[in-house]
C-alpha cells in the first residue's frame, strides 16, 4: 500500500511516498530556513505563502522520485495539527483536493504521531510498546507508545519546549537560526563541564520538564560575561557555554526518559523530533540505554526534523485500522495527542 504524505505544519514543505508504513520511496523536503533567517525565527505569514508556491511542485517531485504516478497511491496522509494554522491549511487543502479529485481515502495525521512513526522507517523491526521521548520546537514529552496508533503522554514540559530553548540560547549567543544545529556544531568544540547550569527535575516521581530556568541561567551568565569583557565573546568561551547548556538540557531529557522506562519496566526506549537529531543527545541516550541493558531506537537525522515520510508512515497505520478522515477535517493548531 503506497501512501502519499504531505507535511506543512511549520517551515518545511514536504511530500513523500512510503510503502506499507516502513519503506521510504521518496521524501522531498523544501526548507524555508533562508527565508526566515533574516527575522531570527519563523514568520507564519511568510511560511504560508511559501507553502502555497511549493506544495504542488514538491508533491510532483515526490511522485517522480518514487517512480510512481498519483494513480498508484492508495491513500493520502496529511498533517492536520498541531502547528501554524495557515501553514497547516495549505497541506491539508492540497491533500483534500487530491483525495476528492481521485476518490482516494484521506488520513489526517497528528504531527507528534508522525514524529514517533519516523522510528518505524529507520528501524524496520521495531514494534510497540516502547517509551519515546519526543523533543521538537514545540514539544518535550515522554510518551508510552502502546500501539501504532495508541499513545499515552506521561511527562511534558511545564514551560518551554527543548527545541525552543536551543533556538533562543543560540540566538542569544549570536549563532543564528535555526539554533539547534548551530549549538550542536559549536558545542562540539567546547567543554560541557565548563559551566554548571541548572538541571531542573520535579519531585514525587514526576517526569515533567522545565527549561525556562536553564534558559534564564544561560542568558544571565552571558550578560555577566559581556559586562566584564564586552559584547563580543571569544569563540572558545561561546563554545564552552553552548556545550555546557547542551549538556544540562540533554542530561534532564535522558534522565527522565530512562526513569520512565525503568519505573514502567520497558526495555525499549526511543527518541524522536527535531532535537533527536542532536549528536550529544543521541550519544547520551545510546550510552545510558546500554548501561541499563535497554535497546535504544533513534530515527536517522533527516527523519528527526520535519518531513512527510513520517506523516505517510503514521497515515498507513491509521488506515490499517480504518481511521479515515472526512473531507471536512480542519486544521487544528493546538490539538493534543
Ligand atoms: O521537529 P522539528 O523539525 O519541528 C517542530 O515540530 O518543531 O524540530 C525543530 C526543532 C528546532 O527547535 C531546532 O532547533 C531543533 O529541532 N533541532 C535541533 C537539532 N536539529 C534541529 N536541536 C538540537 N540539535 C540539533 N542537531
Ligand atoms: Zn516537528
Amino acid at each position: 500500500m503506497l501512501i502519499l504524505g504531505i507535511e506543512t505544519s511549520c517551515d518545511e514543505t514536504s511530500a513523500a511516498v512510503v510503502a506499507d508504513g516502513r519503506e521510504v520511496l521518496s521524501n522531498v523536503i523544501s526548507s524555508q530556513t533562508d527565508l526566515h533567517a533574516t527575522y531570527g525565527g519563523v514568520v507564519p505569514e511568510i511560511a504560508s505563502r511559501r507553502h502555497i508556491e511549493l506544495v504542488i511542485p514538491v508533491i510532483d517531485k515526490a511522485l517522480k522520485d518514487a517512480s510512481v504516478t498519483i494513480g498508484d497511491i492508495g491513500a493520502i496522509g496529511v498533517t492536520y495539527g498541531p502547528g501554524l494554522v495557515g501553514a497547516l491549511l495549505v497541506g491539508l487543502c492540497a491533500g483534500k483536493g487530491i483525495a476528492s479529485a481521485l476518490g482516494k481515502p484521506l488520513v489526517g495525521v497528528h504531527h507528534i504521531e508522525g514524529h514517533i512513526c519516523a522510528l518505524f522507517l529507520t528501524h524496520k523491526r521495531l514494534e510497540p510498546p516502547f517509551i519515546c521521548l519526543v523533543v521538537s520546537g514545540g514539544h518535550s514529552s515522554i510518551i508510552v507508545v502502546r500501539d501504532y496508533t495508541k499513545f499515552e503522554q506521561i511527562g511534558q514540559t511545564r514551560d518551554d519546549a527543548a527545541g525552543e530553548v536551543f533556538d533562543k540560547v543560540a540566538r542569544y549567543l549570536g549563532l543564528g537560526y535555526p539554533g539547534g544545529p548551530a549549538i550542536d556544531r559549536v558545542a562540539a568544540q567546547g567543554d560541557p563541564c565548563a559551566v554548571n547550569f541548572p538541571r531542573v527535575r520535579f519531585e514525587n516521581g514526576s517526569l515533567d520538564f522545565s527549561f525556562s530556568g536553564l534558559k534564564t541561567a544561560v542568558i544571565n551568565y552571558v550578560n555577566t560575561l559581556r559586562q566584564k569583557h564586552g559584547s563580543q565573546l571569544p569563540p572558545p568561551v561561546v563554545a564552552d557555554i553552548a556545550a555546557s547548556f547542551q549538556q544540562a538540557a540533554i542530561d534532564v531529557l535522558a534522565t527522565n526518559t530512562l526513569q520512565a522506562a525503568k519505573s514502567m519496566g520497558f526495555k525499549k526506549v526511543a527518541i524522536a523530533g527535531g532535537v533527536a537529531a542532536n549528536s550529544a543527545l543521541r550519544a547520551k541516550m545510546t550510552a545510558e540505554a546500554a548501561k541499563n541493558q535497554m535497546d535504544v531506537y533513534i530515527p536517522e537525522p533527516v527523519l528527526c526534523t520535519d518531513n512527510a515520510a513520517m506523516t505517510a508512515s503514521a497515515a498507513y497505520f491509521r488506515y490499517e485500522k480504518g481511521m479515515i478522515s472526512g473531507l471536512d477535517i480542519n486544521a487544528e493548531p493546538n490539538i493534543s495527542l
